[in-house]
């Protein structure tokens, strides 16, 4: 949910892989071999005095037989605000074929954000690479971004393919043959191992087609203080969930056995919903951070970072989990040549808003209250964000640095699905909802065809018996318009749309400052002015994240301050005095329509 990847969900979850475990070649008849790709983790422990952990990584390319000044491989610059692997001259990329080594030439394509590697001659049968990724220095001013980056933790290494393996540039539909493996030659007995690609030595990806963005959609984990919950050898069918930590579960902030069966539960729930028959394992990685609390999506994964010093509770968990596994189905495709996310997070986002509330009440794993209450407070989010009336586009722009922005898409996708679902109830007699053309995009894309924002309002305009108006409600959404609820929009489940005035979120000082760690642009007569946040004090903990507080109107800010050498604590309402007009949802019956 917070501060997650979503352009991840836009590169990555195009996949649709299942995998095969046991790393054996498929049996294929001998016609033309796909292009293949093998690739070879090697961690090396205690190699360096000041890294105890770094990680060597190996690919064989079949036969690219390529020409002079071709792109061999290619690799994201960054994601976001979070740097990728450089492999520069300082840490190079070596290749070597069967002429012997094979001289790389860096090239950076800042508006694809890729760096890539040009041959320096004609390529001659396989291609080896070999390079080592380092895992990233974080320290307290690291701003929070997405959790692609490779971490040390524990004596162990956690990061994604994505910002580290390099790879040829993937063509739409180029089926490639691809097996991963661990080398851990280099490595203690006791190390433990685990990747979104499966628990084995070595997986090969059957799908092949989208064989490249499985392995970089990947997260990775190795290390000697991996712990799985619940153990694999419990039983075949705990297997098909793993909940993976580094260390001792004592020093994480909330139940993991907790926390780990709720997600097993629902997961499977979630299977049966999105007809979903596929046996691939759903897997959760845990990772401390210095500052963040969210997570980030991956391939039949999830990385949650957590904070030791942020207090969360359980429900919100519950409900950043059940967003995430959402995430497993439903989803829009970028549209070519859009990078930003700007065409399809607001869908992504806001059908996992959506499904997260929804889905878990229907299966009788939220009580009616709950269920209620997590609606409502996804209802205010959207009328009380202080940027509500920002495009899409600047919205995606601005998502790193204004955490209004990086939270619009949720909730304005939330308010949108809410309407459509409405509309679609209406032009079927009640019969259908938003679900219909919702599983239709997907069945798309199981069958490799278009599902993209062209595919997703045509099927919404079918659905709503009403192409001109489906078109206009997203053309309202994207253009950043102001959402409403008409009455009678959740009628069918007893309930009654009302209007109210809330408190503006308004955090009382420049949203940067969260970055910065200085405070900046404290509002005269704010609240946080009130309880004694002044510019200049340094920010020494955050201890409720800014998701927290927009999710949930009752929360307060609390933050530690320095000041002159003193620490001191602030907590504070981080809400505007004046009020702004919005909605929220009651039992029907509850309120007679004079009310309003
Ligand atoms: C690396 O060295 C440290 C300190 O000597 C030791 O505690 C740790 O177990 C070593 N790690 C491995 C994987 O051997
Ligand atoms: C990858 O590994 C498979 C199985 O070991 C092998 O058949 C294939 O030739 C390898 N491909 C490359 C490019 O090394
Ligand atoms: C090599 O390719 C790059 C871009 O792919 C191009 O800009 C450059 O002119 C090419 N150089 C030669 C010598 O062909
Ligand atoms: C190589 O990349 C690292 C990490 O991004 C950077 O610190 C270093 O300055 C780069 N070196 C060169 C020679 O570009
Ligand atoms: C590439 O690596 C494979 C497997 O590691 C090895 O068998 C092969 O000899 C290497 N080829 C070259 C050209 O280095
Ligand atoms: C794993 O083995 C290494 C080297 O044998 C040892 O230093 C380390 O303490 C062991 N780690 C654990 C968690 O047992
Ligand atoms: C985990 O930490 C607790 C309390 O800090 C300690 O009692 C326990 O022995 C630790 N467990 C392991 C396996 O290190
Ligand atoms: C379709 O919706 C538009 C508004 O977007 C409206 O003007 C038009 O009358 C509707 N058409 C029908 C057939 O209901
Ligand atoms: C929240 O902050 C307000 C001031 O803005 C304060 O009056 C109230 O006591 C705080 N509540 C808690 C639970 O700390
Ligand atoms: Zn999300």
């Amino acid at each position: 949910m917070l501060l997650e990847a979503s352009l991840l969900l836009s590169s990555f979850h195009a996949v649709s892989a299942a995998l095969r475990a046991d790393g054996s070649p498929a049996q294929q008849p001998l016609v033309d071999a796909l292009p293949s790709i093998n690739v070879t983790f090697t961690p090396i422990f205690n190699a360096t005095a000041t890294l105890p952990a770094i990680l060597g990584i190996s690919l064989s390319l079949s036969s690219p037989n390529l020409p002079a000044n071709a792109s061999l491989v290619e690799l994201s610059l960054a994601f976001g605000n979070v740097p990728c692997q450089a492999y520069n001259e300082t840490n190079p990329l070596l290749a070597a074929d069967d002429h012997g080594v094979l001289d790389l030439k860096i090239t950076d394509d800042e508006e694809h954000n890729l760096r890539r590697w040009l041959t320096s001659r004609p390529t001659s049968g396989a291609v080896n690479l070999s390079m080592t990724a380092l895992p990233r220095k974080v320290d307290i001013t690291t701003p929070i971004g997405a959790r692609v980056d490779l971490h040390e933790l524990n004596g162990g290494l956690l990061g994604s393919a994505f910002s580290m393996v390099p790879l040829p540039a993937p063509r739409l539909n180029t089926p490639h043959d691809v097996t991963f493996c661990w080398d851990l030659s280099r490595s203690p007995p006791n190390t433990s191992f685990a990747s979104s690609l499966g628990e084995d030595l070595c997986t090969e990806i059957t799908d092949k087609p989208q064989a490249i963005q499985a392995l970089q959609s990947s997260i990775f984990a190795v290390g000697t203080t991996i712990h799985r919950y619940p153990p694999a050898s419990q039983s075949p069918e705990m297997s098909q969930f793993g909940l993976f930590y580094f260390g001792n579960a004592t020093d994480i902030p909330f139940s993991v056995v907790k926390l780990a069966d709720y997600i097993q539960a629902l997961f499977i729930n979630m299977c049966g919903f999105f007809d979903d028959s596929d046996t691939r394992p759903y897997r959760v990685f845990l990772r401390p951070s210095l500052r963040g609390f969210g997570g980030a999506g991956f391939l039949s994964s999830f990385m949650l970072e957590y904070f030791p010093s942020v207090k969360v509770e359980q429900w919100e968990l519950e409900w950043l989990l059940a967003h995430e596994i959402s995430h497993n189905w439903p989803l829009m495709d970028s549209t070519p040549g859009q990078t930003s996310g700007a065409d399809n997070t607001w869908y992504n986002e806001g059908i996992a808003t959506y499904y997260q509330i929804f889905l878990p009440y229907r299966f009788g794993k939220t009580t009616r209250a709950g269920f209620l209450q997590q609606l409502n407070m996804n209802l205010q989010a959207y009328y009380t964000n202080p940027v509500v009336k920002m495009s899409n586009e600047e919205a995606a722009e601005r998502m790193w640095q204004n955490p209004a922005a990086q939270r619009l898409p949720y909730h304005r996708g939330l308010i949108y699905f809410l309407r459509m679902d409405y509309l679609v109830r209406q032009a079927s007699d009640g019969n259908l909802g938003i679900d219909s053309p919702v599983l239709q995009l997907l069945e798309r894309k199981r069958k490799g065809e278009a599902f993209d924002l062209d595919t997703w309002n045509l099927l919404a305009g079918e659905a709503t018996g009403n192409a001109t108006r489906a078109r206009d409600e997203y053309s309202d959404v994207a253009a950043g318009g102001f959402l409403g609820l008409p009455p009678q929009t959740l009628s069918h489940i007893g309930l009654s749309v009302i209007a109210t005035t809330q408190e503006r979120l308004e955090l009382g000082f420049d949203t940067a400052s969260l970055n910065s760690r200085v405070i900046s642009g404290v509002v005269p007569g704010s609240r946080a002015e009130e309880a004694g946040v002044r510019d200049g004090d340094a920010i020494v903990e955050t201890r409720v994240m800014y998701w927290q507080v927009a999710d949930d109107i009752s929360r307060n800010m609390s933050l530690r301050l320095e000041r002159e050498g003193v620490e001191f604590d602030v907590s504070y309402w981080p809400r505007s005095r004046e009020k702004v007009p919005g909605l929220q949802s009651v039992e029907t019956g509850t309120v007679h329509r004079e009310d309003l």
